[in-house]
């Protein structure tokens, strides 16, 4: 073999990049037991009210989320649930907790009103300096922290107004994205925070604007395909390690693998009922900054 061909074949530039090493952080997370859930009423596509609900079933696949939680040392608190709130298992709905202040949800639809009330009350018991949303604001479902940004999201439940109470309350910089599909009326259920500034998505269910600047800002995200999207694979929730995500998502667990993440598969089929999976389930309260 001539010299230059074996010099070419060791550029470092063809070895496969080196596998980061993920470091996990403690985590504490708020969830609701679904004791009350049902699909009563449909204000998203994937609710079906004339679809049986298996309460007990959701009841044993929510248990087992947060066994996989604790068993990963994270903190999960319990909040009652209140009946008459089906929807309030969807605990990432219920504020947006950052450096210790809580921003209170105010929900779009009528149905869902009495949880903004039951999560803000909670948190101001366990002293939580607490405000409520002067604008519809639907919490963690449209709003997620990177290490740089809040990212929020706008088109189907929260009103843009609160992109800039979101900045004006935290002080910092709120990124405004706009949602497209209605499948996808949650920024939760088509981006996840993975790490830092890294992140996963669905760039169909984003604006054309939104997705170039996605794109800029995250060059080496992964991007997730229709099939993952459908299963709810981006409603993920990540410690830095592992990725907790719907078990159906066997493609991006794959992807996550070569990213030196360790994905978590669980299944929450019945929860799926009202529109939801893993991150829904799952409020984060940052209490440092
Ligand atoms: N049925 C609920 C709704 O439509 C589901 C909420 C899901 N939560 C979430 N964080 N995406 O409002």
């Amino acid at each position: 073999m001539p010299e230059c061909a074996r010099a070419t074949e060791e550029t470092p530039a063809e070895r496969p990049p080196p596998m980061p090493e993920r470091v996990a952080r403690r985590r504490r997370y708020v969830m609701c037991r679904p004791e009350h859930f049902d699909v009563t009423y449909a204000i998203n596509p994937w609710m079906n009210t004339g679809k049986p609900v298996d309460t007990p079933l959701a009841v044993a696949q929510w248990e087992r989320l947060r066994t996989v939680l604790r068993e990963s040392g994270h903190h999960v608190t319990l909040i009652d649930p209140v009946p008459g709130l089906p929807d309030m298992v969807y605990a990432a709905n219920g504020a947006l907790v950052i450096d210790g202040k809580v921003l209170g949800a105010r929900f779009r639809h009528a149905e869902r009103a009495a949880e903004g009330d039951a999560y803000l009350r909670w948190f101001r018991r366990q002293g939580f300096l607490a405000a409520e949303s002067r604008n519809i604001n639907e919490g963690e479902g449209d709003f997620l922290l990177t290490g740089t940004y809040v990212l929020g999201a706008h088109g189907f439940r929260s009103e843009t107004g609160s992109l800039q109470e979101v900045q004006e309350y935290f002080g910092r910089p709120v990124i405004g994205l706009e949602l497209v599909d209605p499948d996808y009326y949650h920024l939760d259920t088509a981006l996840a925070v993975l790490d830092h500034d890294e992140v996963m998505y669905y760039p169909e269910a984003f604006s054309p604007g939104s997705r170039e600047v996605l794109r800029r800002l995250f060059p080496g995200a992964i991007e997730a395909d229709a099939a993952d999207a459908q299963v709810f694979g981006l409603n993920a929730v990540s410690d830095g390690h592992r990725v907790f995500l719907p078990e159906a998502a066997a493609g991006l667990a794959a992807r996550l693998r070569t990213r030196g993440f360790e994905p978590v598969g669980v299944d929450l089929s019945e929860l799926l009922k009202g529109g939801g999976s893993v991150k829904c389930c799952t409020l984060e309260v940052r209490t440092e900054r």
